[in-house]
């Protein structure tokens, strides 16, 4: 939830989310556990006089409650303080790797959020919850775990954000839960002898909803379902897909202050030239204006298409006048390759193997392009940020980068509708054709690719619709809600 915790797009959204849904007339309160990185956010946390403890695993563990509001707004964020479970250098895991007591930090963070709502003497009408995190909720809802009286009214969404992320545990985890053994049964929270707190989520929450319409269908086959496709084949109509929206207060080349030089959709040339040198120097690239640049800004995972990126990036290196700009962070291995392949071409790779806003926002705005060749994609922010920004995306089309990039071809180009560039079979042969096509604009038709430049950035992915469908979505869920 930025300003106060951020490992990627859920970050985002989980920010700018309740403040939209508050222009469309929702109230919204948040919890979020009280990380190292929300305590240290630009943001003043007040403490209140609300402590309580929770039973877990035979102990009573304590926590009291945090209060922050969200920049902009009045959506109060209550902070659920347990220093032993939150306060550490990462979210969900450190260069260890994934913290061992996931399953207890979570299960607590659950618990201790109904609790809140309980003692604050809030009545929800619905409970929102994002990833696997919060995939207990709708259980312990449906369980009655606590008696509070606001579950006898609640609806529950869950909204996926990456189903490749399930937050899978060994069984022996159950007792942390506080569930009864009995909801250990295939058609719940077991999964393949293991316990899955997003099947939790997806069993239980009267909707799930996720980010995209393609991403809906695509996980209701085993190809992207991840093991869960027939589960939520089943859900049928209550699964529903929603498009994320773009935080323009962070994300406008005409506000934007991290930017050399800030521009809009009349002025982009000239400001996209002054920010695209900025960019060379600072990742000491050759300041040439006329050779094309092609950004990247991503958590180096399997998921974004690194096995794609990096074989024609080893090629293209030695054999194309264009320049590279990466940022991102993840995977060793991929930070290896990748940090042999800048030491060696230092005048064509401009590499940050770093978490860094500046840098990103840098690359969306020098960048001509920016590729994103995700295996799979629920949404993806990135794109619609190059949107705005005038860099046109080259995209696989898959999840929302299908739904909100439309491949630059005569006909759509003649529609006026042509927003960058996609390609379907997932190669490195479908990769270069796509950006070969870019380039080909990019070089030799000037007029088209400004066309397609304008054209993005007249698109509007503002938060505003995607509050409103998601309001509907609650008030239809309040109407028709499951009855066990
Ligand atoms: P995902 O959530 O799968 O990583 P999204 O495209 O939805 O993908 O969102 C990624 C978000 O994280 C964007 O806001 C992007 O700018 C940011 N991001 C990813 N890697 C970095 C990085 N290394 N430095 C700064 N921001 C990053
Ligand atoms: C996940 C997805 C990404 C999506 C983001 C926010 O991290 O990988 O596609 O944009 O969540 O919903």
């Amino acid at each position: 939830m930025i300003p106060l915790a951020k490992t990627g797009g859920l970050g985002d959204v989980c920010g700018a989310l309740p403040v939209a849904l508050e222009e469309v007339g929702c109230d919204c309160i948040a919890f979020l556990p009280a990380y190292r990185s929300a305590l240290k956010s630009s943001l003043a946390v007040e403490t209140t006089d609300i402590a309580f403890t929770i039973p877990i695993a035979g102990r009573n563990v304590a926590c009291r409650l945090l209060k922050t509001k969200l920049p902009g707004s009045n959506v109060v964020v209550y902070l659920i303080d347990q220093p032993q479970y939150f306060e550490r250098d990462g979210l969900y895991a450190d260069r260890q790797g994934e913290y061992r007591d996931n399953c207890e930090r979570y299960s607590f963070f659950c618990r201790a959020s109904m609790q809140a709502i309980e003692t604050l003497g809030i009545k929800p009408n619905i409970v929102h919850c994002h990833d696997w995190q919060t995939g207990l909720v709708p259980a312990y809802i449906h369980a009655r775990l606590g008696n509070y009286s606001w579950m006898n009214d609640v609806a529950t969404v869950m909204t996926i954000h990456n189903l490749a992320y399930q937050g899978r545990f060994w069984h022996l985890d159950m007792p942390l839960t506080g569930l009864d053994w009995k909801y250990f049964n295939w058609e719940q929270l077991e999964y393949y002898g293991d316990l899955n707190l997003m099947k939790s989520g997806i069993v239980f929450a009267d909707r799930v909803t996720t980010v995209s319409p393609t991403y809906a269908k695509e996980i209701t086959r085993p190809e992207h379902g991840c093991g869960l496709d027939a589960l939520l084949a089943r859900r049928g109509t209550d699964l529903i897909g929603i498009v994320n929206g773009v935080d323009y207060q962070q994300w406008d080349p005409s506000t934007d202050q991290l930017l050399a030089a800030k521009y809009d959709q009349a002025s982009w040339a000239t400001g996209k030239a002054a920010c695209k040198l900025a960019l060379q120097q600072e990742l000491g690239l050759p300041e040439r204006s006329d050779v094309p640049l092609i950004g990247i800004v991503s958590r180096l995972a399997g998921q974004k298409g690194w096995d794609l990126i990096l074989p024609l990036l080893r090629h293209w290196l030695t054999h194309r006048d264009v320049q590279w700009a990466i940022l991102g962070t993840g995977d060793k291995n991929y930070e290896n390759e990748l940090r042999d392949m800048a030491v060696s071409n230092p005048t064509k790779l401009g590499l940050r193997l770093d978490f860094s806003e500046k840098i990103a926002h840098a690359i969306e705005a020098g960048s001509d392009m920016f590729l994103m060749p995700s295996r799979y994609e629920p949404c993806g922010l990135n794109q619609l940020y190059s949107l705005k920004y005038g860099t046109v995306p080259v995209v696989h089309a898959t999840g929302g980068l299908a739904d909100t990039v439309i491949h630059a071809s005569e006909e759509t180009l003649q529609q006026g509708i042509a927003t960058g560039f996609s390609f379907n079979d997932y190669s490195v042969v479908g990769l270069e054709r796509a950006l070969n096509e870019a380039l080909d604009f990019y070089l030799h038709r000037r007029r088209q690719w400004a066309q397609i430049v304008e054209t993005g950035m007249r698109n509007d992915w503002s938060w505003k619709n995607s509050a409103q469908r998601y309001k509907e979505i609650y008030l239809e869920t309040l109407q028709n809600r499951r009855r066990y």
